[in-house]
């Protein structure tokens, strides 16, 4: 068994654990609803396909959890090709338990509200790999001060105007563009209500005209996958 298994295994349990303590209600108020590990591994094996074979590697989570999308990248990428890794986890528990798990890794993790970071202000700081599973937190779960917060960094950001009813996840995605290199690739799962919805058409304009969509499979760049 690869040390990185044995990891992913203890991952696995610290996952299953921190789940049981909370509330259906507690996890929905974060979004704290977590990618099976062959999912992850499936979107990053994918996007290896999508990068320069040689291309080192600036990975970021802003929605880390334990890191299942962190362990996929050691899995699925040589630590050679990872100049960096970055994550942002608002959940002190979650941060607490993913920090022991990862002490061993060069990984910068963050107990924070990602939203409230300030993105790197040099294209070369900036992610070039971003994989994320955002918090999927309704709009009634956010206070209208914070949905102003929001609104305003993600015009700022993607240039996308985001109607109240989006969800956290909408919020996520716009704000985090300026995070993202300008060749960076980005893959986001997201759920596909807002292919349906009205408020779903500012992230159906981000992806058309902000980023070139590559794929909308169960799985964005300024290049993107949805
Ligand atoms: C859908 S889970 C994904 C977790 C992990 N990346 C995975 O794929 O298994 C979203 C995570 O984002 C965290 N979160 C929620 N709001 C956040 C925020 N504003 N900033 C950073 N993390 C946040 C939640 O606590 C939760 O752990």
């Amino acid at each position: 068994m690869q040390h990185i298994d044995v990891i992913e295994a203890s991952r696995l349990k610290v996952q299953q654990h921190l789940d049981s303590s909370k509330t259906q209600a507690e996890r929905n108020k974060l979004g704290q609803f977590a990618t099976p590990s062959a999912l992850a591994v499936d979107i990053l094996e994918y996007a290896r396909t999508l990068l320069p074979p040689r291309q080192r590697i600036r990975f970021l989570d802003p929605a880390f959890g334990t890191g299942s999308f962190y362990s996929a990248l050691l899995k699925t990428f040589p630590r050679s090709r990872i100049l960096s890794a970055t994550g942002y986890e608002i959940d002190a528990h979650f941060a607490a338990r993913a920090a022991e798990l990862w002490h061993e890794e060069s990984l910068h993790l963050s107990n924070a509200d990602f939203t409230k970071q300030l993105a790197p202000s040099s294209d070369n700081d900036r992610a070039n790999l971003l994989i994320s599973n955002p918090p999927y937190v309704r709009h009634h779960h956010l206070s209208n001060e914070d949905k102003n917060r929001l609104k305003m960094l993600a015009r700022r950001s993607a240039g996308i105007t985001l109607s109240g009813l989006s969800g956290l996840y909408c919020y996520f995605m716009c704000i985090a563009h300026s995070w993202l290199a300008e060749d960076g690739l980005a893959a986001w799962l997201i759920p596909s209500e807002f292919m349906d919805v009205n408020y779903g058409r500012a992230i159906k304009e981000y992806l058309l005209n902000q980023v070139t969509l590559l794929s909308r499979s169960p799985v964005r760049s300024r290049r993107c996958s949805v």
